[in-house]
C-alpha cells in the first residue's frame, strides 16, 4: 500500500499541465488545454487537460484520469511504478521495503516553507527596484506599460525574477534553504540530468497571499508576447490553486456587500488601485466548486467580471453556475469598448467603471441584453427574431417559477400577450426535450452497436439504465453535498446498480464517504486506467451540464429505482431489447 500522504504529494507536485505538456503539445482553450491524443491517432485535437481539476480526458478514445493514470498508460507502468516515476520526477523519495513500495515522504515544515516564500517574494521585490537596466525595464513595464503606481506595486508586493538560471537559488541556498525545499515550493525545477534551475526567469512576479497573510505561491508573467504568458506555481505542500483566490487577503475586508470575480491578476490589481478593493481572481484556472464555497463564506453577492472575448464569456456562464449552486447572488458585468476590466479602467477611468459596475446584470438579463443589442426592435422582422431568441432563453431556464417571471417581463417588453409567450416557451421546451431524448437514444444505440465495451462489459445489457447510473455517479463524484444526501439517507444501494463497474464505483464512493475520507486518493489503486477514464468521463459530462442541483439528483435516483423495479419485473424497454439482440448476435 502506498500511503495517502504520498499519493497526495505525488499528485500535488506533478502539475498536470506541465506533466502532460512534456509529452503532448498543448494549446490553451479557455481555462483548459487541448492537444492531439497520445493514446489514439487523430487529426483534430480531442484530448483535453483540465488544470482546475488536475485531470485529463480524450473525447475521442475515452482515456482519462489524473497524473498517475496518464503515466500508467503512457509509460506502460503498473500502479506502484507509476507513482514512483512521478515521485522521482517531483524529487520525492519513496523507499521500497520487502513488502513492496512503502512511503517515506520527506516531512515539509510548513512554517519553513512560508518563510521561504516570504524570502523569495522579498528577493523578487528587491530585484524589481534594483539599479540595473534589467530591473529598470521591468519596473517600467509595470509603471509605463501597465500604468501602476509604485504604491500599488508595493501594496501587492510585486517583483521581478532576473534572467538567470541560478541567481535566485544561490541566494536562497545561502539563506539556508535546500534544493529539495526549493523544488517542493515550485521555486526551482530539476532537469532530467538532475540539474537544478530557477523556476522563474525574466518574469514579473505576482506573489499569491492567503487570508492569513502567508505567501503561498507565485505567478510570473513575461514582459513581451512570448509563450507561455504566465507561469504559475503548481500545487505545493502549502498551496492548492483550486482552494485559493488572488487578493482575497485584501478583499476580505471589503466584501460585506459583494466580491468582484476576475480572470486575471492584472484586472484585480487595476481594480484595487482604482478603489474597488473587493476584487479577486482565480489562479489561472476556471473557478472550482471549492472556490465558490469559499466565496460564499465571505459574501452574499458576486459580480463576475471576465474578459469580453468569447472564451471569457463562456467561462462567465460556467462561473454563474458554480456560484449559484452555492447559494450566491450572481451578476455579470459587461465592459463595453474594452477587452477586459483592466483596459476599461485605464481607458475610461474609475468613475465610469463604478457606473458599469452598478449596472451588472443577472444571467438572464445579461443574455437578454446581448440579444437586444443585436436587433432593432422597432423593425417588425427584427422584433420577431429578438422575441424568438428571448423565448429560447426563457426555455433554457430550469426553474418554472423563474420562467414565469421572465415570461411576464418579456411580454411587457415586446408588447405581446403573456399567454402566447408562455405557449411558445412551452413548445420550445417540449421540442428540446424530444430532441434530447432522441439524441440520447441514438447515442445509446450507437454505443450499444459499436461498443466493444471492455471497460464496462455489462453496459450493453441495458444501455439506457447504465447511462443513468453514470449520470448519478457523476453527480456523486462532483458534489460532496450529493454524497452526503445519498449516503446518509441511504437513498440508493449497491443493489440498485445493474452494471458491475458502476456498482463497484458506487461502493468505492460510499466506503470512502463512510470512512470519512472523500479525497479518493487511492482511486488509481482500486481501478484500472481504463476504468479511471470512464470515471473521469462521468464527472466531466456532469460538469458540462447546466443543472446539477438536488432536483436533478432526485430525478436520477427516481429513474434508477424505476429501472430496478422494471428489471425485477423482467420487462425491458425496446431499446434494451435491441441491445440484447445485438449482444446475442455478437456472441454467435
Ligand atoms: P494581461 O495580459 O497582462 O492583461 O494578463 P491578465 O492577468 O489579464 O491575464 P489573462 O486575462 O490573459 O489570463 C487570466 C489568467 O489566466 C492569468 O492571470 C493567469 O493566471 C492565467 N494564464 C494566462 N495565460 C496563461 C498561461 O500561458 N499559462 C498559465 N498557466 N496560466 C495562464
Ligand atoms: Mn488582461
Amino acid at each position: 500500500m502506498i500511503s495517502k500522504e504520498t499519493i497526495e504529494q505525488v499528485l500535488m507536485r506533478n502539475d498536470i499541465e506541465t506533466l502532460i505538456g512534456s509529452y503532448v503539445s498543448l494549446k490553451r482553450a479557455g481555462s483548459n488545454l487541448r492537444g492531439l491524443c497520445p493514446f489514439h491517432s487523430e487529426k483534430t485535437p480531442s484530448f483535453t487537460v483540465y488544470p482546475a481539476d488536475n485531470s485529463f480526458y480524450c473525447f475521442g478514445c475515452g482515456a482519462g484520469g489524473d497524473a498517475i493514470t496518464f503515466i500508467r498508460k503512457r509509460e506502460n507502468l503498473d500502479y506502484p511504478d507509476a507513482v514512483e516515476f512521478l515521485a522521482q520526477r517531483a524529487g520525492i523519495t519513496i523507499v521500497r521495503d520487502e513488502r513492496g513500495p512503502i512511503q517515506n515522504t520527506p516531512k515539509f515544515d510548513r512554517n519553513k516553507m512560508f518563510r521561504m516564500n516570504v524570502d523569495a517574494a522579498k528577493y523578487f521585490n528587491r530585484c524589481l527596484f534594483a539599479d540595473n537596466p534589467e530591473a529598470k525595464a521591468a519596473l517600467a513595464y509595470f509603471t509605463d506599460k501597465r500604468g501602476l503606481s509604485v504604491a500599488t506595486i508595493k501594496h501587492f508586493g510585486l517583483g521581478f525574477a532576473p534572467n538567470s538560471f541560478d541567481e535566485f537559488s544561490k541566494y536562497m541556498l545561502a539563506k539556508g534553504y535546500t534544493y529539495e525545499e526549493l523544488v517542493a515550493g515550485f521555486l526551482c525545477g530539476k532537469s532530467e540530468k538532475g540539474k537544478y534551475y530557477d523556476a522563474f526567469r525574466n518574469r514579473i512576479m505576482f506573489p499569491i497571499i492567503d487570508v492569513s497573510g502567508n505567501v503561498i505561491a507565485f505567478g510570473g508573467r513575461v514582459m513581451d508576447d512570448s509563450k507561455p504568458k504566465y507561469k504559475n506555481s503548481s500545487d505545493t505542500p502549502v498551496f492548492k490553486k483550486s482552494r485559493n483566490l488572488f487578493a482575497l487577503n485584501f478583499a476580505r475586508h471589503h466584501c460585506a456587500e459583494s466580491l468582484i470575480l476576475c480572470e486575471g491578476y492584472m484586472d484585480v490589481i487595476a481594480m484595487h488601485a482604482a478603489g474597488f478593493e473587493n476584487a479577486v481572481a482565480t489562479l489561472g484556472t476556471a473557478i472550482t466548486s471549492e472556490q465558490a464555497r469559499m466565496m460564499s463564506r465571505y459574501t452574499k453577492k458576486v459580480i463576475i467580471s471576465y474578459d469580453a472575448d468569447e472564451a471569457g464569456q463562456k467561462a462567465a456562464m460556467r462561473a454563474v453556475k458554480m456560484l449559484t449552486e452555492v447559494g450566491l447572488d450572481v451578476t455579470i458585468l459587461r465592459v463595453p469598448g474594452a477587452k477586459d476590466p483592466d483596459e476599461y479602467i485605464k481607458k475610461f477611468g474609475a468613475d465610469k467603471f463604478r457606473q458599469v459596475l452598478s449596472q451588472s446584470k443577472s444571467k438572464f438579463d445579461y443574455n437578454l441584453d446581448i440579444i437586444l443589442s443585436r436587433y432593432d426592435i422597432n423593425l417588425p422582422q427584427d422584433k420577431i427574431k429578438a422575441l424568438q431568441e428571448s423565448e429560447k432563453l426563457i426555455s433554457e431556464t430550469y426553474s418554472s417559477a423563474e420562467r414565469d417571471i421572465y415570461i411576464q417581463n418579456i411580454s411587457k417588453l415586446f408588447g405581446v400577450d403573456k399567454n402566447s409567450v408562455k405557449d411558445d416557451v412551452e413548445r420550445m421546451i417540449s421540442k428540446a426535450n424530444a430532441a434530447r431524448r432522441k439524441e440520447e437514444s441514438n447515442k445509446v444505440k450507437q454505443d450499444a452497436i459499436g461498443y466493444s465495451d471492455r471497460v464496462n462489459p455489462d453496459f450493453i445489457k441495458a444501455p439506457a439504465v447504465a447511462k443513468n447510473e453514470e449520470a448519478l455517479l457523476g453527480l456523486l463524484l462532483m458534489y460532496p453535498e450529493h454524497r452526503k444526501r445519498v449516503f446518509d439517507g441511504s437513498l440508493v444501494t449497491a443493489d440498485d446498480f445493474i452494471t458491475d463497474l458502476n456498482r463497484r464505483i458506487f461502493e468505492y464512493l460510499k466506503n470512502a464517504y463512510i470512512n470519512g475520507d472523500d479525497s479518493h486518493h487511492d482511486i488509481d489503486a482500486v481501478f484500472t486506467p481504463d476504468e479511471h477514464g470512464r470515471i473521469t468521463k462521468m464527472k466531466l459530462s456532469r460538469m458540462e451540464l447546466s443543472e446539477n442541483g438536488e432536483q436533478v439528483l432526485t430525478d436520477s435516483i427516481e429513474r434508477l429505482r424505476r429501472s430496478v423495479s422494471k428489471k425485477n419485473n423482467e420487462k425491458n424497454s425496446s431499446l434494451d431489447k435491441l441491445a440484447q439482440m445485438i449482444e446475442q448476435k455478437r456472441k454467435t
